[in-house]
C-alpha cells in the first residue's frame, strides 16, 4: 500500500510548556495554525505557524502535506494556561488540558485521559515537553507507543537540566534522544539519536537553541516513520522494542535525509509520488 493510500494516525501530542515541538508536528503534519480568533472566519493565515515559533524550515501549512503519516489529533496538557495549550487551540485540535490537583489522584486523572486518547481513537502519544511521569493506567493502554524527545544523548543527562548537566560536566557534545517512554526517567530503548557539538557554547540559552532545532526537525520525521511503520505492521510499534528496525541508539544520516527529502518533495509536489 503506498503512503498516499494509508489513513493518516493519530497522534496525541502532551506537552507542559512552549509547545514549540508540537508547532514542528503540526508544520509538518500541515495542520495550519491560525493566528486569532478572528481570522477563523475569514480562513485563517499561514502567517500564524511562524508566528507561533515554528522553525521557518518547517513552517509549511495548506494541504500539500496529506503524505504525513499523522495528524496531530489531541493535546494533553497538565498546564492549561501553558502555551502549547493555545497554540492547539489555534490549529483546532481537540485539547484535554487539566491539571492533575483536579483529580483525587494520579491513576483517576490518567483514566481520563484515557478515555480522551480512546474517543479520539489516538494510534500513538507522543511526549513534547511534557513534565510528568507516564503512569501505569497509560503506559499498558499505550505499550510501546509512546514515544519521548530528550535534549541529551541518552543515557547521559537523563531529567530536567539536560543542558545545564552537560555544560556543567565539560562534554565535547551533547544532542537529542528520541525513545520509547516506559517507567523510568528517561530511561526507554532508543530510537533516534543526533548530535551536537559543543565547542565554543557556554550558555544554556545557546545550547537549547541549537537543540531546538535539531528537535524540530527531528522529531516529525522520527514519528512520521514510526505511524507509519505501524499502520503498516500494527504489532512492530506495540512490541516497543528497540531493535525493531531502527537500531540501538542511532538515526542514520541517510535515513534523516531521505525523510527531510519526502519533506521537501511532499511541500513541492503533494503526496502522490509516496
Ligand atoms: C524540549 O527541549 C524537549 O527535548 C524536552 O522539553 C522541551 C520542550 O520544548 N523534553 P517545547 O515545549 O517543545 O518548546
Amino acid at each position: 500500500m503506498s503512503r498516499a493510500q494509508q489513513r493518516r494516525g493519530r497522534i496525541a501530542v502532551f506537552a507542559s510548556g512552549t509547545g514549540s515541538n508540537l508547532q514542528a508536528l503540526l508544520n509538518y503534519a500541515g495542520q495550519k495554525v491560525f493566528a486569532t480568533v478572528d481570522e477563523d472566519a475569514v480562513g485563517g493565515s499561514s502567517a500564524g505557524a511562524a508566528a507561533a515559533g515554528g522553525s521557518t524550515e518547517a513552517a509549511f501549512t495548506g494541504a500539500g502535506m496529506v503524505c504525513c503519516s499523522f495528524e496531530v489529533a489531541l493535546v494533553v496538557s497538565d498546564k492549561p494556561a501553558c502555551a502549547a495549550v493555545e497554540l492547539a487551540r489555534r490549529a483546532r485540535t481537540q485539547v484535554f488540558a487539566r491539571r492533575v490537583a483536579d483529580y483525587v489522584d494520579k491513576p483517576s486523572y490518567e483514566r481520563a485521559i484515557l478515555q480522551m486518547l480512546v474517543a479520539e481513537q489516538i494510534d500513538v502519544i507522543v511526549l513534547a515537553g511534557y513534565m510528568r511521569l507516564i503512569g501505569p493506567e497509560l503506559l499498558q493502554a499505550y505499550a510501546g507507543r509512546i514515544t519521548n524527545i530528550h535534549p541529551s544523548l541518552l543515557p547521559q543527562f537523563p531529567g530536567k537540566q539536560a543542558i545545564a548537566d552537560a555544560l556543567a560536566a565539560g562534554v565535547d557534545e551533547t544532542g537529542v534522544t528520541v525513545h520509547y517512554v516506559d517507567a523510568g526517567i528517561d530511561t526507554g530503548p532508543i530510537i533516534a539519536q543526533w548530535r551536537l557539538g559543543l565547542a565554543g557554547a557556554s550558555t544554556v540559552a545557546e545550547v537549547a537553541k541549537r537543540i531546538h532545532q535539531i528537535e524540530h526537525r527531528l522529531y516529525p520525521v522520527v514519528v512520521d516513520q514510526l505511524v507509519s511503520d505501524r499502520l503498516c505492521s500494527t504489532d512492530r510499534l506495540a512490541e516497543g522494542r528497540s531493535e525493531d528496525g531502527y537500531g540501538e541508539g542511532s538515526l542514520g544520516d541517510e535515513w534523516l535525509a531521505e525523510g527531510r527529502a519526502r519533506m521537501v518533495r511532499s511541500t513541492m509536489k503533494g503526496c502522490d509520488e509516496w
